[in-house]
């Protein structure tokens, strides 16, 4: 389990005063912080082609990005380059440990955990992210800038896949060391420069913009041959100017759109798939043959068995309003839920394994077992 120590700050002032405001530096957030994972595992990740991972170097002030997969690191050679592998947590249980620090924020606002390997010099330039990042400090110093957002900020292409920023003026500019914490808001200028071999755990936030959030919703509707009626004007009086598009009509014309926003049979699924699905790859492990509901109990009957979420996977939970369905989602699919099922729903949401000891009591519930052995054989937990 991870706390920050915010030292003169609570979490509440930081929301208040920070959270997409201002960037904050907290030394030593975290005591005698050890990194979830080291080099050579960070290394042998970036060497698997489902994994995203990339290099950005800086030699005789030229600018390279090469992606991986990677076979070796050899030619890059003792310093000026990172190495970047996204979402580590859906491979490390530990660094997916981190995100419990940023549970003051509800997860679904949580994308991933990017790790970075800098050699000395090593860094990806001044930039900025559109996202929230909370950057902690691990093994190594690096020297971190912070900017506020700035307009006159040029934009600068080095590479055709690297986006930077031209010089900015820095607000925090400090040599990070382990445990520290970095809180950077969207669109914010920042530079990080490696002093020494160092690696830096960066907690992205996700903020779907509109563009992102209707097109899907239009997905939804097309893939699923919904909001196929059409405009209803049943009402119409008598016009003696047809050219015109009457401001009456564009409302009606707008309300015909809000409908199916506002409808909460078609949002509420739209919006818990959306949240929950992965934007990287995960290991979900189906089981060999279905668990059925006969086979679950021997396997809670047997002690030494746990339950294990797949490390990265995404969840929430949609209560319900007055005469609604309440449900868990989990990776893109729901699953009804209600009063005796809360418990177990709630369980299935954190990353945490369960002992069969925890899962047993609740089992004397029908709808209970039929939800864990649903969950088992989508195959995001599995029985270890
Ligand atoms: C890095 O760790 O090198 C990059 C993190 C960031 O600037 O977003
Ligand atoms: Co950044």
């Amino acid at each position: 389990m991870q706390t920050i120590h915010w030292g003169e700050l609570t979490p509440e002032q930081f929301l208040k005063e920070y959270w997409q405001k201002k960037p904050l530096l907290i030394k030593g957030a975290f005591k005698d912080f050890t990194d979830p994972i080291d080099a050579n595992e960070l290394a042998g990740l970036a060497m698997e082609s489902e994994i995203e991972s990339r290099i950005i170097a800086n030699k005789n002030n030229q600018w390279q990005v090469e992606q991986g997969p990677f076979e070796s690191f050899d030619k890059f050679g003792e310093n000026n380059w990172t190495l970047l592998v996204q979402a580590v947590n859906n491979w490390s249980r530990d660094t997916q440990a981190l995100l419990t620090a940023v549970s003051f924020i509800p997860q679904w606002r949580i994308d991933d955990v990017m790790v970075s390997f800098s050699t000395p010099n090593g860094g990806v330039g001044a930039h900025l992210d559109q996202y929230d990042v909370f950057i902690i400090q691990g093994e190594g110093k690096r020297r971190w800038q912070v900017g506020a957002p700035d307009s006159s900020l040029e934009e600068l292409l080095p590479h055709p896949d690297l986006k930077q920023v031209s010089d900015f003026v820095a607000v925090i500019d400090e040599i990070t060391e382990a445990g520290d914490l970095l809180y950077i808001p969207p669109n914010h200028p920042h530079n990080g420069i490696s002093i020494e071999n160092s690696i830096n755990f960066s907690i992205g936030f996700q903020a779907p913009n509109n563009q992102e959030l209707w097109s899907s919703f239009a997905d939804k509707l097309i893939d699923e041959d919904l909001g196929e009626q059409r405009f209803p004007d049943n009402d119409r009086s008598l016009t003696t100017q047809p050219q015109l598009l009457e401001q009456s009509d564009i409302a009606k014309l707008k309300l015909f759109m809000q409908q199916q926003l506002e409808d909460d049979s078609l949002f509420t699924p739209f919006i818990g798939k959306y949240l929950t699905l992965n934007h990287h790859a995960l290991e979900i492990l189906m089981p060999v043959s279905p668990i059925t509901e006969g086979r679950l109990d021997d396997i809670l009957a047997e002690s030494e068995n746990t339950l294990v979420p797949v490390s990265g996977i995404k969840s929430l939970i949609i209560e319900n309003k007055p005469h609604q369905a309440s449900f868990l989602y989990i990776n893109g699919e729901s699953f009804l839920i209600d009063k005796e099922t809360m418990e177990l729903a709630t369980y299935l949401t954190k990353p945490h394994t369960l002992t069969t000891k925890q899962v047993k009591s609740l089992m004397t519930c029908l709808k209970n077992k039929q939800l864990l052995t649903n969950v088992l054989n989508m195959g995001f937990w599995y029985v270890a």
